[in-house]
């Protein structure tokens, strides 16, 4: 059978590509961390396992006292609200934001400490009539379509001389954990994804992340380089969790292109781990940013 050839210029082309709709990428995004919320509390993010290391590092960086307010962006199931909350006092406050009822059911249930709320808001829209003097947000920066309106709204409800502290995943090269089994997708499937849909490694260069964090208004901005090892058991094992967490809101449209695609985008992945493989066992290695800046 000949192959079928497009027969439009670029532009035209790109024009039929779907492009990136913010509106319907936050519907997804709450839908599909609604889904996984609980596989990846319990899996991953309570355990401290892995990239999940970076939550001691990343409070330790906040530098908590014990009647500090604080807010965490995209809080999640609440690992970093929990950490902070062990440094805060009877006068300390912590509130979490996320879009996520279920994640926010489990921070809920985790968290023993009293002057804490887990609220139901998008980070775009952030709304409070009183002031923090810091705020964290661990992995949720690449998630909002509009991260400067996120940052600089984030400036107006810090106190002056608040602080910001903020956590990134590294680059593909630095992440393979994702882009071993991604870039076979993307390969097969180039447009499993619209055009502009933002990464998990959008903010994987130090230069970019301080550079995004400055803009935003903040100043003294640093970023530290953290290098975690992630052990997702056997190659199979780590496709199935892949494919039901990490890839879960795209699975089913993978699942489309029929059981051919999916082999061959096993095959391709699977001799993309074999470098981290050693006697049957994965082991990723995982760079985090950690950046941090302080409201003028
Ligand atoms: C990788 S999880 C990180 C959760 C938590 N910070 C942690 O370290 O475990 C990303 C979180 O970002 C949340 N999120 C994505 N977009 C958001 C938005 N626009 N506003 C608030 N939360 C959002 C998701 O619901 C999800 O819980």
């Amino acid at each position: 059978m000949r192959s079928a050839i497009i027969n439009l210029s670029f532009e035209k082309f790109e024009k039929m590509t779907p492009t990136f709709d913010p509106i319907q990428y936050k519907i997804t995004t709450k839908a599909n961390w609604n889904t996984v919320a609980s596989d990846y509390h319990y899996n991953w993010a309570d355990q401290k396992i892995g990239p999940f290391k970076s939550t001691t590092e990343l409070v330790k960086m906040a530098d908590i006292k014990s009647d500090d307010k604080v807010l965490d962006v995209a809080c999640g199931t609440g690992v970093v609200s929990k950490e902070i909350s062990q440094f805060l006092g009877p006068n300390g406050r912590l509130v979490g934001i996320d879009l996520s009822r279920n994640a926010l059911n489990i921070a809920r249930k985790s968290i023993a400490f009293q002057n804490c709320t887990f609220i139901e808001m998008d980070a775009e829209n952030i709304g409070f009539n009183f002031k923090f003097d810091k705020v964290t947000c661990q992995y949720g920066l690449m998630f909002f379509p509009d991260s400067q309106k996120v940052l600089k709204s984030i400036g107006k409800i810090l106190n002056p001389k608040g602080m910001l502290v903020v956590a990134v995943h590294g680059l593909a090269e630095e992440v393979p954990y994702f882009s071993t089994i991604m870039n076979p997708i993307l390969e097969h499937i180039p447009d499993i994804r619209p055009i502009g849909t933002p990464t998990v490694h959008r903010f994987g260069n130090p230069k970019e992340l301080e550079s995004e964090v400055a803009k935003a208004g903040f100043v003294d901005v640093t970023v530290a380089l953290h290098g975690f090892v992630y052990k997702p058991g056997t190659f199979e094992e780590y496709w199935e969790d892949y494919m039901h967490s990490t890839a879960n809101s795209i699975r089913v449209k993978i699942e489309s292109h029929g059981k051919d695609v999916m082999e061959k985008i096993k095959k391709d992945a699977k001799k993309n781990a074999s470098k981290y493989e050693e006697k049957g066992k994965l082991a990723f290695p995982w760079t985090v940013l950690i950046a941090s800046g302080f409201n003028h």
